[in-house]
């Protein structure tokens, strides 16, 4: 896969992928902008360079319907505001008047295309949407890498009408930690996962099994595996029909001597809100009608010590409802566990970033992956399409 920097910017129609599918609320207003700051570095490199920047992404599910609330044009507003320089908007991403304008761009321009999604061929992955992107830029670079587990016209078919593609620094960082961490980790290794449901994560709970020394199951998918060992588990979640999957990825685990780690204790509650009477409970001592809703304080220190030695440790998925104040203290702890380690260390998924940044660690982790479905491919080993287009044009410069 050839990288940005291997590639000649200067005075070029540079299309960069990003993904900038970011939550805003009903007043338009960008709640979380960590996925924008994540592609500056490479949306400043192009302009350094003296390319021309046309930055192309998806925002929301609006299935090739035009909404207002999926509008990418608050995102130009931000981007503007956080890369210190005016960032333009068009209100569509391919036809003549999109055309028209680039033709005018000069060497350093930054524009903001709006979103791929309001054309339903580009979740379909189609050649002719694919070409007419294609026709805008010299060159493609694709930085988006929490949609690469997505085959779309604009990170796949689009590969095919552009001579020079290669990656961005976003895109590339995420693909080297990551084999870093599971490819060929320094050991041990363990992996912490949770999150509420076994079902999600079946794909990823059998690969890592043959990988790691250490596995940590936390978060309400624990108590399918607490059942599934015989555990009373009042009525906290658990998957009835996972149960045998819970066994089987237990008998795996001894099979391969990975140190499996469940609960021990956990924080139980009657009802998952934040004015519940809260108690700790011992797994053993589990009343009917309350549910565990985070780790307890033994648990804390078992899965503390459980990584003590660990040399890399990758974490995906929150170990209790940490968006309660009453069942937050196990996943923060855990944070600060991990962030305090000296492991090489890697966060990905959804929810678990979020717990690193209110836990205010971020800075002491090693990645932090913008993925969440992405991530959770590259851990069941599956081959993501946009990577995939991208390495299979790795020598066409
Ligand atoms: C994400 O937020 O995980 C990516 O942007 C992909 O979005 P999607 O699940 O709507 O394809």
């Amino acid at each position: 896969m050839k990288s940005i920097d291997q590639v000649d910017l200067e005075n070029k129609r540079v299309l960069i992928r990003v993904d900038f599918n970011v939550p805003i609320d009903d007043q338009g207003n960008i709640t979380d902008d960590t996925r924008i700051k994540a592609h500056l570095r490479t949306i400043s490199y192009a302009v350094g360079k003296g390319a021309r920047v046309m930055l192309a992404s998806h925002l929301g599910r609006p299935k090739g319907k035009r909404t207002e609330k999926d509008s990418l044009k608050p995102v130009a507003k931000r981007l503007s505001e956080l890369a210190g320089k005016e960032v333009a908007f068009l209100d569509d991403c391919v036809g003549e008047a999109v055309e028209k304008t680039v033709g005018a761009m000069k060497d350093g321009d930054v524009m903001l295309l709006e979103n791929l999604r309001f054309h339903i061929e580009e979740e379909k992955n189609d050649a002719g949407f694919a070409k007419e992107l294609a026709q805008l830029c010299d060159v493609y670079i694709d930085d988006a890498f929490a949609v690469s587990h997505r085959a779309a016209a604009s990170n796949t078919a689009i590969t095919d009408f552009v001579k020079v593609c290669a990656a961005g620094f976003l895109l590339k960082d995420e693909i080297e930690y990551f084999n870093k961490a599971m490819g060929n980790p320094e050991r041990p290794l363990v992996m912490i996962i949770g999150g509420a449901k076994v079902s999600d994560k079946i794909g990823v709970l059998e690969k890592v099994i043959e990988k790691v020394d250490v596995l940590i199951v936390g978060g309400a998918m624990a108590f399918t595996f607490l059942k599934a060992k015989g555990y009373e588990v009042g009525k906290s979640r658990c998957e009835e029909d996972m149960l045998d999957l819970a066994r089987d990825i237990m008998e795996k685990a001894k099979g391969r001597n990975v140190k499996l780690y469940l609960p021990i204790d956990s924080m139980i509650a009657q009802q998952p809100t934040a004015d519940s009477e809260a108690k700790v409970c011992t797994i053993e001592n589990m009343p009917k009608d309350w549910m565990g809703l985070d780790i307890g304080p033994a648990t804390i220190t078992l899965f503390s010590e459980a990584i003590r030695d660990a040399k890399t440790i990758v974490w995906n998925g929150p170990l209790g409802m940490f968006e309660l104040e009453p069942f937050s203290k196990g996943t923060f702890d855990l944070v600060h566990a991990v962030a305090n380690s000296g492991a090489l260390t890697i966060v990905g998924g959804g929810d678990t970033d979020t717990a690193v940044h209110q836990a205010g660690e971020s800075s002491k982790i090693s990645y932090i992956s913008t993925g969440g479905g992405a991530f959770l491919e590259l851990l069941e080993g599956k081959v993501l399409p946009g990577v995939a287009a991208l390495e299979a044009c790795g020598g066409n410069t």
